[in-house]
Protein backbone atom coordinates (compact mmCIF):
# COMPACT_ATOMS: atom_id res chain seq x y z
CA UNK A 1 0.00 0.00 0.00
CA UNK A 2 2.81 2.36 0.97
CA UNK A 3 4.56 1.60 -2.52
CA UNK A 4 1.08 2.36 -4.26
CA UNK A 5 0.57 5.61 -2.58
CA UNK A 6 4.40 6.85 -3.26
CA UNK A 7 3.84 6.28 -6.88
CA UNK A 8 0.33 7.93 -7.36
CA UNK A 9 2.94 10.61 -6.02
CA UNK A 10 4.77 10.14 -8.89
CA UNK A 11 2.47 9.67 -11.47
CA UNK A 12 0.98 13.21 -9.86
CA UNK A 13 4.34 14.10 -10.95
CA UNK A 14 5.34 15.61 -7.32
CA UNK A 15 7.78 13.46 -7.22
CA UNK A 16 8.93 13.74 -3.61
CA UNK A 17 12.72 12.77 -3.00
CA UNK A 18 12.08 12.01 0.72
CA UNK A 19 10.02 9.10 0.44
CA UNK A 20 11.82 5.74 -0.17
CA UNK A 21 10.81 2.80 -0.36
CA UNK A 22 13.10 -0.37 0.72
CA UNK A 23 14.37 -2.74 -1.98
CA UNK A 24 16.35 -5.91 -0.82
CA UNK A 25 17.27 -3.70 2.65
CA UNK A 26 18.62 -1.06 0.31
CA UNK A 27 16.71 2.69 0.53
CA UNK A 28 15.58 3.70 -2.92
CA UNK A 29 13.65 6.49 -4.46
CA UNK A 30 10.33 6.20 -5.62
CA UNK A 31 11.22 7.19 -9.22
CA UNK A 32 13.26 3.57 -9.56
CA UNK A 33 10.80 0.96 -9.83
CA UNK A 34 10.71 -2.28 -7.66
CA UNK A 35 9.63 -3.69 -10.44
CA UNK A 36 12.55 -2.24 -13.02
CA UNK A 37 14.82 -3.69 -10.11
CA UNK A 38 13.40 -6.96 -10.43
CA UNK A 39 13.89 -7.01 -14.25
CA UNK A 40 17.65 -6.29 -13.39
CA UNK A 41 18.18 -9.32 -12.32
CA UNK A 42 17.86 -10.95 -16.26
CA UNK A 43 18.95 -7.91 -17.97
CA UNK A 44 21.31 -9.11 -20.63
CA UNK A 45 24.92 -7.26 -20.45
CA UNK A 46 27.23 -7.65 -23.25
CA UNK A 47 30.67 -8.71 -23.49
CA UNK A 48 31.65 -5.18 -24.49
CA UNK A 49 29.52 -3.21 -22.32
CA UNK A 50 31.12 -0.40 -20.18
CA UNK A 51 29.79 0.63 -16.96
CA UNK A 52 29.90 3.53 -14.70
CA UNK A 53 29.15 2.87 -11.34
CA UNK A 54 28.28 5.73 -8.60
CA UNK A 55 26.86 6.80 -5.62
CA UNK A 56 25.11 9.44 -6.12
CA UNK A 57 26.96 12.87 -6.33
CA UNK A 58 30.60 10.96 -6.46
CA UNK A 59 31.59 12.86 -10.13
CA UNK A 60 29.04 10.41 -12.20
CA UNK A 61 28.62 12.88 -14.78
CA UNK A 62 32.60 13.77 -14.93
CA UNK A 63 33.56 10.36 -15.36
CA UNK A 64 31.15 9.42 -17.71
CA UNK A 65 31.66 12.42 -20.29
CA UNK A 66 35.45 11.34 -20.02
CA UNK A 67 34.55 7.68 -20.56
CA UNK A 68 32.20 8.40 -23.32
CA UNK A 69 35.10 10.80 -24.91
CA UNK A 70 37.29 8.10 -24.71
CA UNK A 71 34.79 5.23 -26.21
CA UNK A 72 34.28 7.65 -28.93
CA UNK A 73 38.42 7.88 -30.19
CA UNK A 74 38.44 11.83 -28.78
CA UNK A 75 36.01 12.56 -31.80
CA UNK A 76 34.38 15.42 -29.62
CA UNK A 77 32.53 16.68 -32.04
CA UNK A 78 30.55 13.47 -32.97
CA UNK A 79 29.88 13.15 -28.96
CA UNK A 80 28.81 16.71 -28.58
CA UNK A 81 26.00 16.00 -31.04
CA UNK A 82 23.65 14.57 -28.39
CA UNK A 83 23.71 15.83 -24.22
CA UNK A 84 25.61 13.37 -22.18
CA UNK A 85 22.63 11.80 -20.32
CA UNK A 86 21.22 10.56 -23.38
CA UNK A 87 24.67 9.36 -24.62
CA UNK A 88 24.98 7.27 -21.47
CA UNK A 89 21.56 5.42 -20.25
CA UNK A 90 20.78 5.15 -16.78
CA UNK A 91 20.21 1.91 -16.36
CA UNK A 92 17.87 1.97 -13.22
CA UNK A 93 15.88 3.94 -15.55
CA UNK A 94 15.81 2.18 -18.75
CA UNK A 95 15.06 -1.11 -18.59
CA UNK A 96 12.28 -0.23 -20.86
CA UNK A 97 8.81 -1.98 -22.11
CA UNK A 98 5.48 -0.82 -20.20
CA UNK A 99 6.85 0.48 -16.83
CA UNK A 100 8.64 3.44 -18.17
CA UNK A 101 5.28 4.00 -19.52
CA UNK A 102 4.02 5.12 -15.89
CA UNK A 103 6.89 7.51 -15.42
CA UNK A 104 7.53 10.94 -15.65
CA UNK A 105 8.72 12.56 -17.88
CA UNK A 106 12.33 12.74 -16.67
CA UNK A 107 13.13 9.59 -17.15
CA UNK A 108 11.61 8.69 -20.43
CA UNK A 109 14.10 11.02 -21.83
CA UNK A 110 17.02 8.77 -20.07
CA UNK A 111 15.31 5.49 -20.88
CA UNK A 112 16.71 3.61 -23.91
CA UNK A 113 18.85 1.50 -24.70
CA UNK A 114 21.53 2.01 -28.02
CA UNK A 115 21.74 -1.04 -30.37
CA UNK A 116 25.28 -0.44 -31.25
CA UNK A 117 28.34 -1.36 -28.95
CA UNK A 118 30.13 -0.73 -26.87
CA UNK A 119 27.26 0.63 -24.70
CA UNK A 120 28.47 2.90 -21.72
CA UNK A 121 25.73 2.45 -18.82
CA UNK A 122 25.15 4.54 -15.91
CA UNK A 123 24.25 3.39 -12.44
CA UNK A 124 23.86 3.99 -8.41
CA UNK A 125 22.91 0.73 -7.36
CA UNK A 126 24.69 -1.09 -4.94
CA UNK A 127 27.26 -4.00 -6.43
CA UNK A 128 24.55 -6.92 -5.14
CA UNK A 129 21.56 -4.88 -7.43
CA UNK A 130 23.51 -4.40 -10.59
CA UNK A 131 22.79 -7.30 -12.90
CA UNK A 132 24.43 -10.56 -11.94
CA UNK A 133 25.51 -10.70 -15.38
CA UNK A 134 27.88 -7.72 -14.91
CA UNK A 135 30.11 -10.37 -12.66
CA UNK A 136 29.77 -13.05 -14.34
CA UNK A 137 31.15 -11.70 -17.38
CA UNK A 138 33.30 -9.07 -15.79
CA UNK A 139 32.82 -6.86 -17.90
CA UNK A 140 35.11 -2.98 -17.50
CA UNK A 141 33.06 -0.39 -14.58
CA UNK A 142 34.53 2.45 -13.82
CA UNK A 143 34.02 3.29 -9.50
CA UNK A 144 34.12 6.76 -8.24
CA UNK A 145 34.72 7.57 -4.66
CA UNK A 146 34.38 11.28 -3.00
CA UNK A 147 34.69 12.19 0.51
CA UNK A 148 31.39 11.90 1.82
CA UNK A 149 30.83 14.77 3.44
CA UNK A 150 31.16 16.53 0.20
CA UNK A 151 28.56 13.81 -1.60
CA UNK A 152 26.64 14.52 1.55
CA UNK A 153 26.47 18.47 0.62
CA UNK A 154 26.68 18.07 -3.26
CA UNK A 155 23.53 15.41 -2.71
CA UNK A 156 21.55 17.88 -0.40
CA UNK A 157 21.90 20.48 -3.43
CA UNK A 158 20.92 17.96 -5.37
CA UNK A 159 17.36 16.70 -4.06
CA UNK A 160 16.97 20.75 -3.74
CA UNK A 161 17.16 20.95 -7.70
CA UNK A 162 14.71 17.94 -8.10
CA UNK A 163 12.20 19.28 -5.21
CA UNK A 164 12.08 23.05 -6.58
CA UNK A 165 9.07 23.41 -4.64
CA UNK A 166 10.24 22.53 -1.17
CA UNK A 167 12.66 23.74 1.45
CA UNK A 168 14.64 20.83 2.32
CA UNK A 169 15.79 21.47 6.19
CA UNK A 170 19.65 20.18 5.96
CA UNK A 171 19.53 18.52 9.83
CA UNK A 172 16.79 16.15 8.76
CA UNK A 173 18.52 15.21 5.52
CA UNK A 174 22.04 14.75 6.96
CA UNK A 175 20.54 12.31 9.19
CA UNK A 176 19.11 10.91 6.57
CA UNK A 177 22.55 10.95 4.99
CA UNK A 178 24.15 9.20 8.03
CA UNK A 179 22.23 6.76 8.56
CA UNK A 180 21.93 5.63 4.62
CA UNK A 181 18.17 6.28 4.24
CA UNK A 182 18.10 8.46 1.38
CA UNK A 183 17.85 6.85 -2.00
CA UNK A 184 20.41 4.02 -3.22
CA UNK A 185 21.32 3.88 0.83
CA UNK A 186 24.04 3.11 2.92
CA UNK A 187 27.17 4.96 0.77
CA UNK A 188 29.87 3.26 3.41
CA UNK A 189 27.82 -0.31 1.91
CA UNK A 190 28.27 1.36 -1.52
CA UNK A 191 32.33 2.25 -1.73
CA UNK A 192 33.08 -1.01 0.13
CA UNK A 193 32.26 -3.54 -2.18
CA UNK A 194 34.00 -1.73 -4.74
CA UNK A 195 37.03 -0.68 -2.46
CA UNK A 196 37.30 -4.36 -1.70
CA UNK A 197 37.85 -5.40 -5.80
CA UNK A 198 39.74 -2.49 -6.75
CA UNK A 199 42.68 -4.40 -7.88
CA UNK A 200 40.41 -7.10 -10.05
CA UNK A 201 41.34 -6.48 -13.86
CA UNK A 202 37.80 -5.30 -15.02
CA UNK A 203 37.30 -2.64 -12.06
CA UNK A 204 38.67 0.73 -12.40
CA UNK A 205 38.41 3.00 -8.95
CA UNK A 206 39.25 6.49 -9.32
CA UNK A 207 38.93 8.83 -6.32
CA UNK A 208 36.93 12.45 -7.18
CA UNK A 209 39.97 14.37 -5.32
CA UNK A 210 42.75 12.88 -7.69
CA UNK A 211 40.68 13.23 -10.51
CA UNK A 212 40.52 17.33 -9.44
CA UNK A 213 44.37 16.64 -8.54
CA UNK A 214 45.31 15.48 -12.16
CA UNK A 215 42.49 15.67 -14.41
CA UNK A 216 44.69 14.89 -17.18
CA UNK A 217 46.26 11.49 -15.78
CA UNK A 218 42.88 10.69 -15.19
CA UNK A 219 41.77 10.61 -19.00
CA UNK A 220 44.99 8.79 -19.79
CA UNK A 221 44.39 5.76 -17.00
CA UNK A 222 40.73 5.56 -18.32
CA UNK A 223 42.22 5.65 -21.92
CA UNK A 224 44.03 2.82 -20.68
CA UNK A 225 42.14 1.07 -18.88
CA UNK A 226 39.86 1.17 -21.79
CA UNK A 227 42.47 -0.54 -24.10
CA UNK A 228 43.27 3.09 -26.24
CA UNK A 229 46.16 4.66 -27.09
CA UNK A 230 45.96 8.20 -28.03
CA UNK A 231 48.31 10.79 -28.98
CA UNK A 232 49.43 13.71 -26.80
CA UNK A 233 46.86 15.42 -28.45
CA UNK A 234 44.23 13.66 -28.02
CA UNK A 235 44.69 13.56 -24.41
CA UNK A 236 44.80 17.14 -24.30
CA UNK A 237 41.48 17.45 -26.63
CA UNK A 238 39.47 15.24 -23.65
CA UNK A 239 40.92 16.86 -20.70
CA UNK A 240 39.86 20.39 -21.63
CA UNK A 241 36.49 19.28 -22.99
CA UNK A 242 36.24 17.80 -19.32
CA UNK A 243 37.31 20.91 -16.75
CA UNK A 244 34.59 21.87 -14.83
CA UNK A 245 34.24 25.04 -16.14
CA UNK A 246 34.03 24.19 -19.94
CA UNK A 247 31.42 21.01 -18.77
CA UNK A 248 29.74 23.77 -17.43
CA UNK A 249 29.04 26.33 -20.23
CA UNK A 250 28.23 23.07 -22.71
CA UNK A 251 25.06 22.76 -22.99
CA UNK A 252 25.24 19.10 -24.04
CA UNK A 253 27.97 18.26 -20.73
CA UNK A 254 25.35 20.48 -18.28
CA UNK A 255 22.55 18.39 -17.16
CA UNK A 256 20.96 22.04 -16.32
CA UNK A 257 20.15 21.59 -19.97
CA UNK A 258 17.65 18.73 -19.30
CA UNK A 259 16.96 19.55 -15.81
CA UNK A 260 15.51 22.93 -16.02
CA UNK A 261 13.64 21.35 -18.59
CA UNK A 262 11.57 18.97 -16.16
CA UNK A 263 11.73 21.07 -13.11
CA UNK A 264 12.25 24.73 -14.27
CA UNK A 265 14.76 27.05 -13.78
CA UNK A 266 16.07 27.57 -10.66
CA UNK A 267 17.77 30.58 -9.52
CA UNK A 268 21.49 30.31 -8.35
CA UNK A 269 21.14 26.54 -8.65
CA UNK A 270 22.90 23.97 -10.77
CA UNK A 271 23.68 20.61 -11.16
CA UNK A 272 27.44 22.11 -12.31
CA UNK A 273 27.73 23.63 -8.56
CA UNK A 274 31.35 23.63 -7.37
CA UNK A 275 33.32 20.79 -8.87
CA UNK A 276 35.16 21.12 -5.63
CA UNK A 277 36.78 19.66 -3.12
CA UNK A 278 36.16 20.60 0.80
CA UNK A 279 32.95 22.91 0.38
CA UNK A 280 31.52 20.48 3.23
CA UNK A 281 33.54 23.04 5.64
CA UNK A 282 30.67 25.57 4.75
CA UNK A 283 27.88 23.23 5.38
CA UNK A 284 28.09 20.45 7.92
CA UNK A 285 28.67 21.60 11.72
CA UNK A 286 31.22 20.32 14.03
CA UNK A 287 29.36 17.70 15.18
CA UNK A 288 28.49 16.18 11.92
CA UNK A 289 31.60 16.15 10.99
CA UNK A 290 32.15 13.86 13.61
CA UNK A 291 29.66 12.14 12.74
CA UNK A 292 31.07 10.50 9.15
CA UNK A 293 34.42 10.63 10.75
CA UNK A 294 33.04 8.38 12.96
CA UNK A 295 31.17 6.06 10.91
CA UNK A 296 34.48 5.87 8.27
CA UNK A 297 36.55 4.67 11.45
CA UNK A 298 33.74 1.95 12.44
CA UNK A 299 33.12 1.01 8.29
CA UNK A 300 36.09 1.56 6.34
CA UNK A 301 39.27 2.68 8.22
CA UNK A 302 39.83 -0.92 9.11
CA UNK A 303 39.50 -2.26 5.04
CA UNK A 304 42.41 0.76 4.54
CA UNK A 305 39.52 3.12 2.85
CA UNK A 306 40.13 6.65 4.63
CA UNK A 307 39.50 9.83 3.82
CA UNK A 308 41.32 13.72 4.57
P1 LIG B 1 29.24 19.64 -6.41
O1 LIG B 1 27.78 19.60 -6.08
O2 LIG B 1 30.11 19.47 -5.20
O3 LIG B 1 29.63 20.82 -7.23
P2 LIG B 1 27.26 13.38 -10.00
O4 LIG B 1 27.54 13.59 -11.44
O5 LIG B 1 27.73 12.08 -9.47
O6 LIG B 1 25.86 13.71 -9.65
O7 LIG B 1 28.19 14.42 -9.22
C1 LIG B 1 27.95 15.78 -9.30
C2 LIG B 1 29.11 16.52 -8.68
O8 LIG B 1 30.24 16.44 -9.57
C3 LIG B 1 28.81 17.99 -8.49
O9 LIG B 1 29.57 18.37 -7.33
C4 LIG B 1 29.39 18.58 -9.77
O10 LIG B 1 29.67 19.95 -9.70
C5 LIG B 1 30.66 17.76 -9.91
N1 LIG B 1 31.19 17.78 -11.27
C6 LIG B 1 30.57 17.49 -12.42
N2 LIG B 1 31.39 17.68 -13.46
C7 LIG B 1 32.57 18.10 -12.96
C8 LIG B 1 33.82 18.48 -13.53
N3 LIG B 1 34.03 18.48 -14.84
N4 LIG B 1 34.81 18.85 -12.70
C9 LIG B 1 34.62 18.85 -11.35
N5 LIG B 1 33.47 18.52 -10.75
C10 LIG B 1 32.45 18.14 -11.55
Amino acid sequence: IRMQQIMAKVKAEDISHWDTYEYEGVAMWPDVLPSTLDDLKTFEVRHDDVFIVTYPKAGTTWVQEIMSCVLHDGNIERISKRHTFKRVPFLEMTTGGAVHNDLPRVHKMISWMPRSSPRLIKSHLQAQLLPPQVWEKKVKLVYVIRNPKDVATSYFHHCQIMNPQRTLDWDEYFHRFHTGTVGFGKWWEHYLYFWERRNEDHILLLRFEDIKKDLRGTVQRISNFLGKSFSDDVIDDITDHCTFENMKKNPMTNPDTLLHKIFGEQEGRSFMRKGGVGDWKAHLSESQGKAIDDLCRDKLTSHGLTFN
